[in-house]
């Protein structure tokens, strides 16, 4: 292989992808096993997370699923111990499994702040530490928290979400420095507006509203996702950490 070949593969790479029965956490997944890696995959529901795990080896790749709540701290400890004993390391963690629950301020009722902040603060908390003493055993891993462009900018209805993805960033920074030591880097994708599932319900008017602030004239893809996290897992970004980096068409500019 040449140097290209060898920064852009992840042969012998095994990583861990939260949430990837669809969306964004799926083109992750996919991304992975083209370039070599093995994969485990996870969500809530069994039927799903298992047909995508059937779909992706019937297509040659090694990918083992397991269902597990990332709020859960028990799921997440046994998805980890699933993870070491199919695969025997965890070279990738990325913590994509997100959830929305979207109203305004004054009406948002605890249980609206509690299970954002449960799923996607908590739980990145709950996996990352979990992988972290594998990954100073082995001295390297790449950790990839998926974000959102509103932890940084905010939106009006999102204010238990924006602080959810907004957390993730300090976290990721302050674990980054925990762990540069031992050969580990961490980084955050901050995805702008991807067609999934979860934007879907926004009505045609608002997608075009939406249109409009994107300098580059399109959504964002799931794919757009996969490409900069594949960049932050593969061996090209090994002086990369504690960085956000922004994939929305340039919707937002940060500096
Ligand atoms: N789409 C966007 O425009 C956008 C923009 C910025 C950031 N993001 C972030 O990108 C990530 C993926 O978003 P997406 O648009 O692909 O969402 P999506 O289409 O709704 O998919 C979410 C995935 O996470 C899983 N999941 C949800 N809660 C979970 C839990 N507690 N434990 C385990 N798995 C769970 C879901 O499977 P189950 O339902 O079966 O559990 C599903 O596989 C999220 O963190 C989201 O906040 C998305």
């Amino acid at each position: 292989m040449s140097n290209i070949e060898t920064a852009m593969s992840l042969e012998n790479r095994v990583a861990l992808v939260t949430g990837a029965s669809r969306g964004i956490g799926l083109a992750i997944a996919r991304r992975f096993c083209q370039a070599g890696a093995g994969v485990v995959v996870c969500g809530r529901s069994e039927d799903t997370i298992q047909s995508v795990a059937q779909e992706l080896t019937a297509e040659g790749f090694q990918v083992k699923a397991m269902v597990a709540d990332i709020s859960n701290r028990d799921d997440v400890d046994a998805l980890v111990a699933f993870t070491l004993d199919q695969f025997s390391k965890i070279d990738i963690l990325v913590n994509n499994a997100g959830i929305t629950q979207d109203t305004l301020l004054m009406r948002m009722k605890d249980d609206d702040w509690d299970r954002v902040i449960q799923t996607n603060l908590t739980g990145t908390f709950y996996c990352t530490r979990s992988v972290i003493r594998p990954m100073i055993r082995q001295k390297s891993g790449r950790i990839i928290n998926i974000s959102s462009i509103v932890g940084t900018i905010g939106n009006a209805g999102q204010a238990n979400y924006s602080a959810s993805k907004a957390g993730i960033i300090g976290f990721t920074k302050s674990v980054a420095k925990e762990v540069a030591s031992r050969g580990i880097t961490a980084n955050v994708i901050a995805p702008g507006f991807i067609t999934t599932d979860m934007t879907a319900q926004l009505s045609e008017s608002d997608q075009e509203r939406m249109l409009e602030l994107i300098p580059l004239g399109r959504l964002g893809a799931p794919e757009d996702i996969a490409d900069a996290t594949f960049f932050l897992g593969s061996s090209g970004s090994g002086y990369i950490t504690g960085q956000v980096i922004h994939v929305n068409g340039g919707m937002a500019m940060n500096g």
